[in-house]
C-alpha cells in the first residue's frame, strides 16, 4: 500500500467517517439519494484513472459513496427483507476482510473453520438435523440451487459425474415461491418449464392436496418427479407452507424435500413463533439466510442438510484439487462441502453477533419484530382508507391505500403513491403485486425500526394518498 498517510491515521479517518454515517439517523434526512440514475451519472465522476490519484483521494471517494448510497441501516428502510446495521457484525465484516482467509481448508483458515463449523452445527441442531452439516453460500438463491442439486443426486445417484437428461425431471414449488427456483432449474439442467407451480390457499400457503394431485398427474404424463421445494416465509406475503403435510407427500414418493427458509428460518429461535415451521426436521435440506431477518450484512447465508454425505458427493469435484485438499489432512476441510473454491469468511460476523445476543437475544428480536408488525397491521386495519391485502403470518405487512368512494384506479393510485414515497425519500418500502393488485409491502427486518417510525410511516402514506386524491403535484 502506498503510505503517504500512516496506517493508523488512515484507519482512524475511515472510522470517524463511518461513525458519522452510522449516526445519521436524522428523520428529516433522505433514506435514498435524491438524484436519479441519469443525473447521478452526470454529477459524479466514478471513472477509473490512468494514473492513480493516491490514497488520500480514497477518503473523499468514500464520503461521496456514502452520501450517494441508500441508507439501509435507517429505521425508515423497510424495503427488501433485510436492513439495519449491527456493530458486532460490522466488526466481523471488517476483520474478515483484514484477515482475508479463504474457507477451503483448515490449514489456511484454522479458527475460521472451527467457527463456521460451530454455527452450522448449531443451526442444524435448531432445525432438528442432529447429524447434519452444510455450508455458507452466496445467498438463499444459491442455497435453493444446492438443495435441488442434492435432490438430483438423490434421484439419479452418480448424475453429478455422469450428467443426466433433465427434460422429464420435474420439481414442485409453491405458486408463491421465490424466483430463484427458476434460476436453479436452469442451472441444474431441468429448465424453467419443469418447475411445477402448486396452487396456494387464500393465505399464500402451498395446498398439500394440490401437491398430491400435481405429482400424480406428472407421473401419469410420464414425467419424473424428483424434488419438492416448500417455502417458509414467502417473499411477498410471508406465508409458511405446511411442512408436516408436504414432507409426508414428498417422502411417500421418495422425493427430496427442500425448504426455502431464507426469509422465515429465523422464527425457529422463538418459542412463540417456531410453530410456523413445525415439521422442519423432516426436510432433507434447507436454506436459511442470516443476512435477512438476523440482520447480518450481506452476504451471510446457510445451506443445511440432514445427510451431509450427499453434499460431499455433490462437491466431489474438489477431490482432484491435490494442491489444496490433502487426503491425510487432519481435518475434513470445508471446501469439500462447497461449490466455491476461494470463499470469504462469512461465518465470523454471524458468530460474533450470536456471541453477543445468544439464542435468547435472537428469540427476543423475533418476538419484537412480530410485535412491530402487529402494530403496523393494527394501524392499517383501523384506518378506513387503508386495506390489508393478505392475512399476516410473518413480518410482511401487505396493504394498499384504498379510500372509500374514490373512482381512481387503485393500482395507479398505489403505484403513484409508491413513486412519491421514493421521490420524497423519507421511507423506502417495496411495491409488489398480489394477484392483479398493486400493493405496498413494508417488512420488519431492521433493528432500528420503532413503534414511532412505524407511526410516521403510516402518516406519510396517508399524506401522500390524500395529496394524490386532491390532485396536488408531487413536492419533489
Ligand atoms: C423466500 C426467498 N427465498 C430465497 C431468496 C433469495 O435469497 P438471496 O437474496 O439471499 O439469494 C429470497 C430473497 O428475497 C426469498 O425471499
Amino acid at each position: 500500500m502506498e503510505t503517504n498517510m500512516e496506517t493508523e491515521a488512515f484507519i482512524n479517518e475511515i472510522a470517524s467517517r463511518l461513525v458519522n454515517y452510522i449516526d445519521s439517523k436524522d428523520q428529516n434526512e433522505r433514506v435514498n439519494p435524491a438524484l436519479g440514475a441519469r443525473s447521478l451519472k452526470r454529477v459524479l465522476d466514478v471513472s477509473v484513472p490512468l494514473e492513480g490519484m493516491g490514497i488520500n483521494g480514497v477518503l473523499d471517494d468514500l464520503d461521496t459513496f456514502m452520501a450517494n448510497s441508500v441508507k439501509t441501516h435507517r429505521a425508515e428502510f423497510m424495503n427488501p427483507l433485510w436492513g439495519g446495521l449491527s456493530l458486532p457484525a460490522l466488526a466481523g465484516e471488517i476483520i474478515a476482510s483484514a484477515t482475508n482467509n479463504s474457507m477451503y481448508t483448515f490449514e489456511l483458515s484454522p479458527i475460521a473453520t472451527l467457527i463456521e463449523q460451530t454455527v452450522l452445527k448449531r443451526m442444524c441442531e435448531i432445525v432438528g438435523f442432529p447429524d447434519g452439516f452444510g455450508t455458507l453460500t452466496t445467498g438463499g438463491s444459491n442455497g435453493n440451487m444446492i438443495g435441488m442439486l442434492c435432490a438430483r443426486e438423490h434421484s439419479i445417484p452418480g448424475s453429478t459425474k455422469t450428467g443426466f437428461d433433465g427434460s422429464k425431471m420435474v420439481a414442485f414449488v409453491s405458486a408463491e415461491s421465490h424466483y430463484s427456483v427458476l434460476m436453479a432449474a436452469n442451472v441444474i439442467g431441468i429448465g424453467h418449464q419443469n418447475v411445477i407451480k402448486v396452487r396456494c390457499d387464500e393465505n399464500g400457503c402451498m395446498r398439500p392436496e394440490s401437491l398430491r394431485e400435481e405429482i400424480d398427474f406428472a407421473i401419469k404424463e410420464g414425467l419424473t418427479p424428483f424434488c419438492v421445494v416448500a417455502t417458509s416465509g414467502t417473499t411477498v406475503r410471508g406465508a409458511f407452507d405446511p411442512l408436516n403435510d408436504l414432507a409426508e407427500i414428498a417422502h411417500e414418493h421418495d422425493l427430496w424435500f427442500h425448504v426455502d427458509a431464507a426469509w422465515g428460518g429465523t422464527c425457529m429461535f422463538s418459542p412463540t413463533h417456531r410453530a410456523l415451521m413445525d415439521g422442519i426436521q423432516k426436510a432433507d435440506s434447507i436454506c436459511w439466510d442470516a443476512h435477512k431477518m438476523m440482520g447480518l450484512p450481506l452476504i451471510c447465508s446457510t445451506f443445511l442438510i440432514k445427510k451431509p454425505q450427499v453434499l460431499r458427493t455433490l462437491c466431489g469435484h474438489a477431490n482432484v484439487a491435490h494442491y489444496l485438499f490433502l487426503d491425510d489432512a487432519e481435518y475434513d476441510d470445508l471446501g469439500r462441502y462447497s461449490l466455491q473454491c476461494g470463499r470469504r469468511n462469512d461465518a465470523l460476523k454471524l458468530w460474533l453477533e450470536w456471541r453477543v445476543r445468544g439464542d435468547a437475544g435472537w428469540s427476543k428480536m423475533v418476538d419484537q419484530y412480530m410485535d412491530h408488525a402487529a402494530h403496523l397491521e393494527s394501524l392499517i386495519g383501523a384506518h378506513p382508507s387503508l386495506e390489508l391485502m393478505s392475512s399476516r403470518m410473518w413480518t410482511n405487512v401487505c396493504f394498499r391505500y384504498a379510500p372509500e368512494g374514490t373512482d381512481m384506479d387503485l393500482n395507479e393510485l398505489n403505484g403513484e403513491l409508491r413513486n412519491r414515497l421514493i421521490q420524497e425519500g423519507m421511507f423506502m418500502v417495496s411495491r409488489s403485486n398480489i394477484g392483479d393488485d398493486v400493493i405496498l409491502r413494508p417488512v420488519i427486518s431492521n433493528q432500528n425500526v420503532t413503534v414511532g417510525s412505524i407511526d410516521r410511516f403510516v402518516e406519510t402514506v396517508l399524506r401522500h394518498g390524500d395529496e394524490i386524491l386532491r390532485g396536488l403535484p408531487s413536492k419533489n
